[in-house]
Protein backbone atom coordinates (compact mmCIF):
# COMPACT_ATOMS: atom_id res chain seq x y z
CA UNK A 1 0.00 0.00 0.00
CA UNK A 2 2.56 2.10 0.79
CA UNK A 3 4.50 1.76 -2.25
CA UNK A 4 1.08 2.63 -4.35
CA UNK A 5 0.74 6.02 -2.04
CA UNK A 6 4.05 7.06 -3.04
CA UNK A 7 3.42 5.71 -6.76
CA UNK A 8 0.64 8.11 -6.98
CA UNK A 9 2.72 10.70 -5.19
CA UNK A 10 5.33 10.96 -8.11
CA UNK A 11 2.82 10.65 -10.89
CA UNK A 12 0.54 13.18 -9.94
CA UNK A 13 3.84 15.62 -9.52
CA UNK A 14 4.80 14.78 -13.10
CA UNK A 15 1.64 15.85 -14.32
CA UNK A 16 1.72 18.73 -16.67
CA UNK A 17 -2.10 19.97 -16.70
CA UNK A 18 -2.70 23.23 -19.44
CA UNK A 19 -6.30 22.74 -20.73
CA UNK A 20 -9.28 22.03 -18.81
CA UNK A 21 -9.54 18.92 -20.41
CA UNK A 22 -6.83 17.59 -18.81
CA UNK A 23 -7.91 18.77 -15.85
CA UNK A 24 -11.28 16.87 -15.89
CA UNK A 25 -8.98 14.11 -16.84
CA UNK A 26 -7.01 14.53 -13.76
CA UNK A 27 -10.26 14.97 -11.71
CA UNK A 28 -11.68 11.89 -13.17
CA UNK A 29 -8.44 9.49 -12.79
CA UNK A 30 -8.21 10.63 -9.08
CA UNK A 31 -10.81 12.35 -7.43
CA UNK A 32 -13.52 10.87 -8.69
CA UNK A 33 -15.85 8.46 -7.36
CA UNK A 34 -14.06 5.67 -9.16
CA UNK A 35 -10.65 7.27 -8.95
CA UNK A 36 -7.26 6.14 -7.54
CA UNK A 37 -7.79 7.53 -4.37
CA UNK A 38 -11.47 6.38 -4.22
CA UNK A 39 -9.54 2.80 -4.73
CA UNK A 40 -7.20 3.61 -2.01
CA UNK A 41 -9.40 4.21 0.78
CA UNK A 42 -11.59 1.38 -0.31
CA UNK A 43 -8.36 -1.34 0.06
CA UNK A 44 -7.62 0.24 3.47
CA UNK A 45 -10.62 -1.28 4.70
CA UNK A 46 -8.74 -4.19 3.96
CA UNK A 47 -5.59 -3.37 6.08
CA UNK A 48 -4.81 -5.05 9.47
CA UNK A 49 -5.69 -2.87 12.09
CA UNK A 50 -2.07 -2.55 13.85
CA UNK A 51 -1.02 -0.70 10.39
CA UNK A 52 -4.48 1.36 10.38
CA UNK A 53 -3.21 3.99 11.90
CA UNK A 54 -0.02 5.06 9.85
CA UNK A 55 -1.33 4.36 6.76
CA UNK A 56 -4.54 6.02 7.46
CA UNK A 57 -2.40 9.51 8.07
CA UNK A 58 -0.48 8.89 4.81
CA UNK A 59 -3.49 8.27 3.25
CA UNK A 60 -5.07 11.32 4.29
CA UNK A 61 -2.68 13.15 3.50
CA UNK A 62 -2.15 12.13 0.25
CA UNK A 63 -5.74 12.79 -0.62
CA UNK A 64 -5.43 16.64 0.53
CA UNK A 65 -2.14 16.86 -1.70
CA UNK A 66 -4.12 15.89 -4.46
CA UNK A 67 -7.12 18.11 -3.46
CA UNK A 68 -5.22 21.31 -3.06
CA UNK A 69 -3.11 20.22 -6.33
CA UNK A 70 -6.62 20.27 -8.21
CA UNK A 71 -7.60 23.55 -6.95
CA UNK A 72 -4.76 25.05 -7.82
CA UNK A 73 -4.34 24.01 -11.29
CA UNK A 74 -7.86 25.42 -11.62
CA UNK A 75 -7.35 28.68 -10.37
CA UNK A 76 -4.56 29.03 -12.83
CA UNK A 77 -6.36 27.91 -15.72
CA UNK A 78 -9.63 30.39 -14.67
CA UNK A 79 -7.17 33.12 -15.27
CA UNK A 80 -5.67 32.33 -18.27
CA UNK A 81 -8.91 31.88 -19.53
CA UNK A 82 -9.98 34.84 -18.66
CA UNK A 83 -6.63 36.88 -20.31
CA UNK A 84 -7.88 34.79 -23.53
CA UNK A 85 -11.45 36.48 -23.42
CA UNK A 86 -9.42 40.34 -23.95
CA UNK A 87 -10.15 40.65 -20.06
CA UNK A 88 -7.46 40.39 -17.53
CA UNK A 89 -8.88 40.67 -14.42
CA UNK A 90 -5.57 40.66 -12.80
CA UNK A 91 -4.09 43.36 -13.76
CA UNK A 92 -3.58 46.44 -11.13
CA UNK A 93 -6.56 48.97 -11.38
CA UNK A 94 -6.42 52.34 -12.87
CA UNK A 95 -5.41 54.92 -10.35
CA UNK A 96 -8.26 56.86 -9.44
CA UNK A 97 -6.84 60.52 -9.32
CA UNK A 98 -7.41 62.42 -6.03
CA UNK A 99 -8.13 65.93 -6.81
CA UNK A 100 -6.02 68.72 -3.92
CA UNK A 101 -7.57 71.39 -2.36
CA UNK A 102 -7.70 74.85 -3.65
CA UNK A 103 -4.75 76.70 -2.25
CA UNK A 104 -8.01 79.27 -1.36
CA UNK A 105 -9.43 76.74 0.73
CA UNK A 106 -6.49 75.41 2.51
CA UNK A 107 -5.33 78.80 3.58
CA UNK A 108 -9.04 79.87 4.89
CA UNK A 109 -8.77 76.24 7.09
CA UNK A 110 -5.70 76.95 8.00
CA UNK A 111 -7.04 80.90 9.60
CA UNK A 112 -10.11 79.00 11.04
CA UNK A 113 -8.11 76.97 12.74
CA UNK A 114 -5.43 79.62 14.26
CA UNK A 115 -8.49 81.39 15.45
CA UNK A 116 -10.41 78.35 17.08
CA UNK A 117 -7.50 78.19 19.11
CA UNK A 118 -7.85 81.38 20.95
CA UNK A 119 -12.15 80.90 20.84
CA UNK A 120 -12.91 82.40 17.71
CA UNK A 121 -15.97 81.16 15.89
CA UNK A 122 -17.17 81.70 12.16
CA UNK A 123 -20.46 83.00 10.78
CA UNK A 124 -21.17 84.11 7.38
CA UNK A 125 -23.21 86.91 5.83
CA UNK A 126 -25.08 87.75 2.48
CA UNK A 127 -23.07 88.48 -0.65
CA UNK A 128 -25.65 90.70 -1.82
CA UNK A 129 -26.32 93.15 0.67
CA UNK A 130 -27.40 97.04 0.95
CA UNK A 131 -25.90 99.96 1.78
CA UNK A 132 -26.37 99.87 4.91
CA UNK A 133 -24.57 96.88 5.83
CA UNK A 134 -21.74 98.09 3.38
CA UNK A 135 -21.32 101.53 3.74
CA UNK A 136 -23.45 103.52 6.47
CA UNK A 137 -23.39 101.14 9.14
CA UNK A 138 -19.66 101.45 8.91
CA UNK A 139 -19.64 104.91 9.33
CA UNK A 140 -18.71 105.43 5.20
CA UNK A 141 -19.93 109.48 4.81
CA UNK A 142 -22.57 109.77 2.04
CA UNK A 143 -19.78 111.10 -0.45
CA UNK A 144 -17.63 108.23 -0.11
CA UNK A 145 -15.22 107.49 -2.99
CA UNK A 146 -15.78 103.63 -1.80
CA UNK A 147 -19.82 103.99 -2.98
CA UNK A 148 -18.40 104.76 -6.17
CA UNK A 149 -19.82 103.21 -9.09
CA UNK A 150 -15.42 102.69 -10.08
CA UNK A 151 -15.25 100.54 -7.12
CA UNK A 152 -18.95 98.98 -5.86
CA UNK A 153 -21.33 96.83 -8.43
CA UNK A 154 -24.59 97.89 -8.02
CA UNK A 155 -27.69 95.43 -8.33
CA UNK A 156 -30.28 98.29 -8.07
CA UNK A 157 -30.16 102.13 -7.25
CA UNK A 158 -32.58 103.83 -4.74
CA UNK A 159 -32.54 101.79 -2.30
CA UNK A 160 -29.20 100.75 -3.04
CA UNK A 161 -28.20 96.83 -3.42
CA UNK A 162 -24.94 96.21 -4.17
CA UNK A 163 -22.40 93.29 -4.06
CA UNK A 164 -20.39 93.65 -1.11
CA UNK A 165 -17.04 95.37 -1.44
CA UNK A 166 -15.53 93.62 1.77
CA UNK A 167 -16.65 91.08 4.64
CA UNK A 168 -16.86 94.30 7.25
CA UNK A 169 -20.23 94.14 6.58
CA UNK A 170 -20.92 90.89 8.41
CA UNK A 171 -19.73 92.85 11.36
CA UNK A 172 -22.64 95.07 11.09
CA UNK A 173 -24.79 92.08 10.55
CA UNK A 174 -23.46 90.55 13.89
CA UNK A 175 -23.52 93.16 15.66
CA UNK A 176 -27.03 94.21 15.51
CA UNK A 177 -27.87 90.56 15.99
CA UNK A 178 -26.09 89.70 19.11
CA UNK A 179 -24.52 91.56 22.14
CA UNK A 180 -20.93 90.78 23.49
CA UNK A 181 -18.88 89.36 24.05
CA UNK A 182 -18.27 88.69 20.42
CA UNK A 183 -15.40 86.52 18.89
CA UNK A 184 -15.76 85.48 15.56
CA UNK A 185 -14.07 85.72 11.93
CA UNK A 186 -16.24 86.05 8.33
CA UNK A 187 -14.77 84.57 6.02
CA UNK A 188 -16.34 85.28 2.15
CA UNK A 189 -16.05 86.37 -1.14
CA UNK A 190 -16.65 90.25 -2.06
CA UNK A 191 -16.56 92.07 -5.44
CA UNK A 192 -15.26 95.02 -6.75
CA UNK A 193 -15.49 96.67 -10.40
CA UNK A 194 -11.68 96.64 -10.36
CA UNK A 195 -9.40 95.92 -13.49
CA UNK A 196 -8.46 92.12 -14.00
CA UNK A 197 -4.34 92.43 -13.65
CA UNK A 198 -1.51 90.11 -11.86
CA UNK A 199 -2.55 92.38 -8.79
CA UNK A 200 -6.38 92.76 -8.51
CA UNK A 201 -9.26 90.86 -9.68
CA UNK A 202 -13.06 92.16 -9.50
CA UNK A 203 -13.89 88.72 -7.27
CA UNK A 204 -11.13 87.66 -4.46
CA UNK A 205 -11.71 86.71 -0.50
CA UNK A 206 -11.67 87.64 2.76
CA UNK A 207 -11.34 87.54 5.77
CA UNK A 208 -12.62 89.69 8.89
CA UNK A 209 -11.91 89.36 12.44
CA UNK A 210 -14.11 90.85 15.31
CA UNK A 211 -13.68 91.56 19.13
CA UNK A 212 -16.18 93.05 21.44
CA UNK A 213 -16.27 92.67 25.05
CA UNK A 214 -15.74 95.15 28.24
CA UNK A 215 -12.08 96.24 28.21
CA UNK A 216 -10.72 95.12 24.89
CA UNK A 217 -7.41 97.05 24.26
CA UNK A 218 -5.34 97.91 21.30
CA UNK A 219 -2.89 95.79 22.85
CA UNK A 220 -5.08 92.76 22.69
CA UNK A 221 -5.41 93.40 19.18
CA UNK A 222 -1.84 93.54 18.72
CA UNK A 223 -1.41 90.03 20.41
CA UNK A 224 -3.78 88.82 18.62
CA UNK A 225 -2.50 89.36 15.63
CA UNK A 226 1.18 88.64 16.44
CA UNK A 227 -0.03 85.32 17.48
CA UNK A 228 -1.59 84.92 14.29
CA UNK A 229 1.33 86.23 11.88
CA UNK A 230 3.39 83.77 13.94
CA UNK A 231 1.35 80.47 13.25
CA UNK A 232 0.59 81.45 9.66
CA UNK A 233 3.96 82.34 8.28
CA UNK A 234 6.16 80.90 11.01
CA UNK A 235 7.77 81.31 14.43
CA UNK A 236 10.29 83.81 13.80
CA UNK A 237 7.83 86.09 11.75
CA UNK A 238 8.03 89.98 13.25
CA UNK A 239 5.08 92.23 12.71
CA UNK A 240 4.97 95.99 12.12
CA UNK A 241 1.84 98.23 12.50
CA UNK A 242 1.64 101.22 10.59
CA UNK A 243 -1.21 104.38 11.31
CA UNK A 244 -3.85 104.14 8.93
CA UNK A 245 -7.52 105.41 8.31
CA UNK A 246 -11.17 103.28 8.13
CA UNK A 247 -14.10 104.90 8.76
CA UNK A 248 -14.86 102.15 11.06
CA UNK A 249 -12.46 102.06 13.21
CA UNK A 250 -10.41 104.58 15.71
CA UNK A 251 -7.54 104.29 15.73
CA UNK A 252 -6.68 102.63 12.40
CA UNK A 253 -3.94 100.51 11.28
CA UNK A 254 -1.85 98.23 8.85
CA UNK A 255 -0.09 95.63 9.12
CA UNK A 256 2.88 94.73 7.69
CA UNK A 257 4.93 90.98 8.58
CA UNK A 258 8.27 90.23 7.84
CA UNK A 259 9.00 89.21 4.16
CA UNK A 260 8.39 85.62 4.09
CA UNK A 261 10.94 85.42 1.98
CA UNK A 262 14.02 86.88 2.85
CA UNK A 263 13.22 86.71 6.93
CA UNK A 264 13.17 90.51 6.61
CA UNK A 265 16.51 91.17 5.25
CA UNK A 266 15.28 92.66 1.85
CA UNK A 267 14.69 91.29 -1.12
CA UNK A 268 12.40 91.93 -4.72
CA UNK A 269 9.49 90.51 -3.36
CA UNK A 270 9.12 92.81 -0.67
CA UNK A 271 11.25 95.44 -2.83
CA UNK A 272 13.79 95.83 0.17
CA UNK A 273 11.81 97.11 2.79
CA UNK A 274 12.04 94.00 4.74
CA UNK A 275 8.30 94.01 5.37
CA UNK A 276 4.68 92.74 3.51
CA UNK A 277 1.21 94.53 4.18
CA UNK A 278 -1.34 91.92 4.91
CA UNK A 279 -4.68 93.77 6.90
CA UNK A 280 -6.27 96.47 8.03
CA UNK A 281 -7.02 96.73 11.58
CA UNK A 282 -8.33 99.28 14.55
CA UNK A 283 -10.57 99.52 17.30
CA UNK A 284 -13.67 100.05 16.51
CA UNK A 285 -15.28 103.50 16.12
CA UNK A 286 -18.06 103.51 19.18
CA UNK A 287 -20.10 105.46 16.37
CA UNK A 288 -20.32 101.75 14.63
CA UNK A 289 -21.08 100.27 17.77
CA UNK A 290 -24.10 102.48 18.62
CA UNK A 291 -25.24 102.52 15.34
CA UNK A 292 -25.82 98.58 15.73
CA UNK A 293 -27.43 99.06 19.51
CA UNK A 294 -24.21 98.26 21.60
CA UNK A 295 -23.20 100.50 24.67
CA UNK A 296 -20.07 102.31 23.91
CA UNK A 297 -19.26 103.20 27.07
CA UNK A 298 -19.69 100.14 28.11
CA UNK A 299 -17.83 97.79 25.19
CA UNK A 300 -14.85 98.42 23.21
CA UNK A 301 -13.42 96.12 20.12
CA UNK A 302 -11.24 95.41 17.40
CA UNK A 303 -11.51 94.52 13.66
CA UNK A 304 -9.45 93.72 10.93
CA UNK A 305 -9.97 92.31 7.85
CA UNK A 306 -7.40 90.61 4.93
CA UNK A 307 -7.72 89.58 1.87
CA UNK A 308 -6.76 85.32 1.49
CA UNK A 309 -5.49 85.57 -2.23
CA UNK A 310 -2.76 88.35 -0.76
CA UNK A 311 -1.74 86.09 1.74
CA UNK A 312 -1.77 83.07 -0.18
CA UNK A 313 0.48 84.81 -2.78
CA UNK A 314 2.79 85.54 -0.16
CA UNK A 315 2.95 81.84 1.49
CA UNK A 316 3.17 80.30 -1.66
CA UNK A 317 4.84 82.53 -3.79
CA UNK A 318 2.35 83.01 -6.38
CA UNK A 319 3.06 86.25 -8.91
CA UNK A 320 -0.40 86.19 -10.34
CA UNK A 321 -3.47 86.50 -8.64
CA UNK A 322 -5.31 85.43 -11.65
CA UNK A 323 -4.55 81.47 -11.27
CA UNK A 324 -6.47 81.43 -8.39
CA UNK A 325 -9.97 81.61 -10.71
CA UNK A 326 -8.39 80.35 -14.18
CA UNK A 327 -8.91 76.61 -12.84
CA UNK A 328 -5.84 75.46 -14.56
CA UNK A 329 -4.97 71.87 -13.28
CA UNK A 330 -1.03 71.92 -13.46
CA UNK A 331 -1.51 75.00 -10.92
CA UNK A 332 -4.17 73.74 -9.00
CA UNK A 333 -2.48 70.23 -8.20
CA UNK A 334 0.85 71.42 -6.75
CA UNK A 335 -0.77 72.46 -3.39
CA UNK A 336 -2.21 69.29 -1.24
N1 LIG B 1 -12.69 96.25 5.02
C1 LIG B 1 -11.35 96.67 4.73
C2 LIG B 1 -11.05 96.43 3.26
O1 LIG B 1 -11.82 95.87 2.60
C3 LIG B 1 -10.36 95.91 5.57
C4 LIG B 1 -10.46 96.24 7.00
C5 LIG B 1 -9.71 97.29 7.54
C6 LIG B 1 -11.28 95.54 7.83
C7 LIG B 1 -9.78 97.59 8.87
C8 LIG B 1 -11.36 95.85 9.17
C9 LIG B 1 -10.59 96.89 9.70
O2 LIG B 1 -12.14 95.17 10.01
O3 LIG B 1 -10.67 97.17 11.00
O4 LIG B 1 -10.01 96.82 2.80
Amino acid sequence: MIDRINLIKTEVDSNQITSSEGLEQFRIKYLSKKGLLSQLFEDFKQVPNEHKKQLGQQVNVLKQYVTNLYESYKTQLDFTSTKESGQDFSMPAEPIKLGSRHPISIIRREMYDIFSRIGFTVAEGPEIEDDWHVFSGLNFPEEHPARDMQDTFFISKGPDILLRTHTSSVQVRVMENNQPPIRQIFPGRVFRNEAISARSHCIFHQVEGLYIDTNVSFADLKQTLLYFSKELFGPKTEIRLRPSFFPFTEPSAEMDVSCTICGGKGCTVCKYTGYLEILGCGMIDPAVLEASNIDSTKYTGFAFGMGIERIAMLKYQVKDIRYFFENDIRFLSQFK
